[in-house]
Formats: structure tokens, sequence, C-alpha cells
């Protein structure tokens, strides 16, 4: 299996993060570059978040998108009106791209998902000419998501018996202090620097938060509905009671931290 990302459809997807990675791909764009002319993949483009904002930064020649998920490459397509950007179904650890076949590999959101990101950064190393850029980004799940965290915490303390889901969630491939960093030096990537990201994850009032939470991916909605109603009902109150902390519902804002990584191919 190469991806751990459980997806409820392009439009969960845009609900519950497609949101924050619109906000996040401007700063991985800044940090990772994109220059005239060039071939860029965006690997596990997803929705498109990243994949159309490339042409507002430079002129490039080409941009392609892969991703695990033929929905999501749907939804690119319906929304992308620019000729030069073409996306495929493809593998992070498989690109269906032959050697040195682009100027820069883009990767955002994703490695956290795949169960061997080693190969992945391989497989960029290889469609990516010497002398071409990697870059990544991951959230920092354990340290840097206090919104998310703030629901954990709540429902481990409240329901012992989701103890054993909290560290999966909280503790991603790629995303502890250097691991990316690491890995990319292992690959045989030169001049690797890493960055911090932060943006802002806004919501409106409680439900704009809770909404999202349990609809969206991943294995957790699934399990809240096998919980019987009571205690469903008690984890969504002790999570509103963290949310609210004794203030009137409303607007809440929480900081949100990617690591960043990117690297110079090597000549072969
Ligand atoms: C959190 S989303 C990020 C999508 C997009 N980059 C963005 O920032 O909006 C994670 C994406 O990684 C994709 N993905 C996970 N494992 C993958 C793999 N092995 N190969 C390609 N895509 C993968 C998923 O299908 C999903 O679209």
């Amino acid at each position: 299996m190469s991806s751990t990302f459980i997806s409820k459809g392009a439009d969960g997807y845009d609900q519950f993060m497609g949101r924050w990675s619109r906000r996040l791909a401007p700063l991985f764009l800044d940090f990772a570059g994109a220059a005239d002319g060039e071939r860029i993949i965006d690997v596990g483009c997803g929705t498109g978040s990243l994949t159309l904002l490339i042409p507002d930064r430079a002129n490039i020649s080409a941009v392609e998108g892969i991703d695990y998920e033929e929905q999501f490459v749907d939804a690119l397509r319906r929304r992308n009106t620019d000729p030069r950007i073409t996306a495929r179904q493809g593998d992070a650890c498989a690109i269906p791209f032959g050697e040195s076949q682009f100027d820069r590999a883009l990767c955002m959101l994703v490695l956290h998902f795949v169960p061997t990101p080693e190969r992945a950064v391989a497989e960029m190393l290889c469609v990516v000419r010497p002398g071409g850029t990697i870059a990544a980004t991951v959230w920092d799940t354990f340290g840097g998501m206090p919104s998310q965290r703030m629901f954990w915490d709540t429902l481990t303390a409240i329901e012992p018996s989701t103890l054993g889901m909290r560290g999966p969630a909280l503790v991603k491939p790629m995303t502890s202090p250097g691991e990316m960093t690491r890995a990319f030096v292992a690959a045989g990537l030169e001049q690797v620097t890493e960055a911090t990201l932060a943006i802002r994850m806004d919501f409106a009032n409680f439900e704009d938060y809770w909404i999202p939470l349990i609809n969206g991916q991943g294995t957790l909605a699934a399990f809240l509905s096998t919980l019987p109603e009571t205690v469903q009902d008690r984890i969504q109150s002790a999570v509103r009671q963290a949310y609210l902390s004794e203030q009137p519902d409303g607007p809440r804002s929480f900081a949100s931290v990617a690591w960043a990584v990117k690297g110079i191919v090597p000549g072969r």
C-alpha cells in the first residue's frame, strides 16, 4: 500500500483540509520557488490547491499533477483552465515519468500519508534533472496543530477506548523535528534547507470546527459512528467546552505550523 490517506471525496477534502492547504500553498511556493520556463511536477496534487497556483508565480512551461486518488485528479481537471496544467492518477512511490523530466518537484501535505516516504523522495530525485529542486512540506502534526491536538487530547481524556488512535493521528511519518531533512540528506540531495511555515486556521464557530472534523478524511468519523449515541454526545460536548473555553460561541483562530524542506538534485 502506497497511501494511508482515506478519501471522502473531493468536496469533503476541500471542506476539511483544502481550505487550509490553499492558505499554505503560497507560503510553500515562496519557499520552494518556481521559475519561468520550468516543467514542474506536483506529487500528491489533490484537488489542486498548489498546482493551480503555480502559473501565477512563474511563466512555467508545464505543470504535471499526480495523485493516488482518481477523484481528486478529476476535480483538479474540472477546475483547471490552463492548458499548461495536466493531471493524472499516479503513485508517489512509482512516479509515471522518466528520468530527469522535470526541473522541480513539489510535494505538499503528502509524505506523512506515504508508508515508505523515502521511496517517494527517491522517485522525485529520479524524475528531476541534476541541478533541479525537490521541495516538500508536511504538517507538524504533533506540536504544530493546536486545533487538532485540542480534539485528540479531549477525546482520549474522556473516552479511553480512543487512546490507541491518538498516536497514529499525531505522530505521522516525516513529521518529527528534522526527520524530513534527514531523509532528504540520506537520499543524496544537496544544499538541503528546512523552514517552518505558519498559517492560521479560522473557524466561524464551534459547528464550523466540529462538522468538517467528524465528516472529514480519516478513520475518525467511521470510528465515532460505532460509539453509542450517549458517548458521541459526551465527546461532542467536551470538545465544545474546550473550543469555547468559557467564552461565547463564535470565531476562533488557531496557528498551524508545517515543516518544509528543499534540496538540489546532484549530478548523476
Ligand atoms: C492532505 S492531501 C494534500 C493534497 C494537496 N497536495 C493539497 O495540499 O491540497 C494528501 C494527498 O496525498 C495523496 N497521496 C497520498 N499518498 C499518495 C501516493 N502514494 N501517491 C500519490 N498521492 C498520494 C492523497 O490522495 C491526497 O490527495
